[in-house]
């Protein structure tokens, strides 16, 4: 008897993807929290998380942008949109968190000189991200909650997924 191989459940991946990317988002904003080399090689993790991200939702992405002029629903314009801001603002965000390095680019041999411009536009474009990402969390809002019941409050929960009278049975 051969056993099938279990299918990779893709809206598992994308949750537990996007719970890692929002935890490492929260120590990033809080550099003193982590200690500034590990700021900066969870930020340079965090980017390549965010390219996986979009390689996930690549079809989305392909298909918006050739429909974009065309008929297409609102809300997935506005998402559109909002997804290209987030990616300029984040590639800055990340572009100048490499400019300022104190730990990453020293550690690979590299020393640039201080520079005033890209520490403000770090911060900055930091703190722009949160808004971005407040948006990009609210327009998502319904399947981050209905996969959140799905994936991990219904598997920890097995008796509420039980018929009724398989529940009587277990109780008595
Ligand atoms: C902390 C960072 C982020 C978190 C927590 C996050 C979370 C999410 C969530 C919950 C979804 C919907 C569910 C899914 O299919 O995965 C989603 C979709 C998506 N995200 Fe993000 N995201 C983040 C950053 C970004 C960034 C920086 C970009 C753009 C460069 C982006 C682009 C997209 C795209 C293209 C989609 C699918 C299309 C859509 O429905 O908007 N995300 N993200
Ligand atoms: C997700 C990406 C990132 C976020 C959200 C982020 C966020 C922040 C925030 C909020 C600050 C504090 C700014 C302030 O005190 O005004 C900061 C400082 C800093 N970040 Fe980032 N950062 C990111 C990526 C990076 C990367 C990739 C590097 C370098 C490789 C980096 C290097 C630095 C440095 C050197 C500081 C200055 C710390 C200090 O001396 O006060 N960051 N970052």
């Amino acid at each position: 008897m051969s056993s099938q191989p279990k299918k990779l459940n893709i809206n598992k991946v994308n949750l537990l993807l996007d719970i890692a990317v929002f935890i490492a988002f929260l120590f990033a904003m809080d550099p003193r929290s982590t200690g500034i080399a590990i700021h900066e090689w969870l930020s340079i993790a965090f980017g390549a998380a965010m390219i996986v991200h979009l390689l996930l939702h690549w079809k989305w992405i392909v298909t918006v942008t050739t429909r974009f002029f065309r008929k297409i629903a609102a809300k997935a314009r506005l998402n559109y949109v909002l997804n290209v801001l987030f990616f300029i603002d984040m590639t800055l965000v990340i572009f100048t968190g490499i400019m300022i390095s104190e730990a990453a680019l020293p550690a690979l041999g590299i020393r640039l000189q201080e520079n005033f411009t890209w520490r403000f536009l770090h911060s900055f474009t930091a703190d722009f991200s949160v808004v971005i990402l407040g948006l990009h969390t609210a327009l998502h809002w319904k399947w981050i909650v209905d996969s959140f019941k799905r994936y991990l409050i219904q598997p920890l929960m097995p008796a509420r997924r039980m018929p009724v009278t398989v529940q009587k049975e277990v109780q008595s």
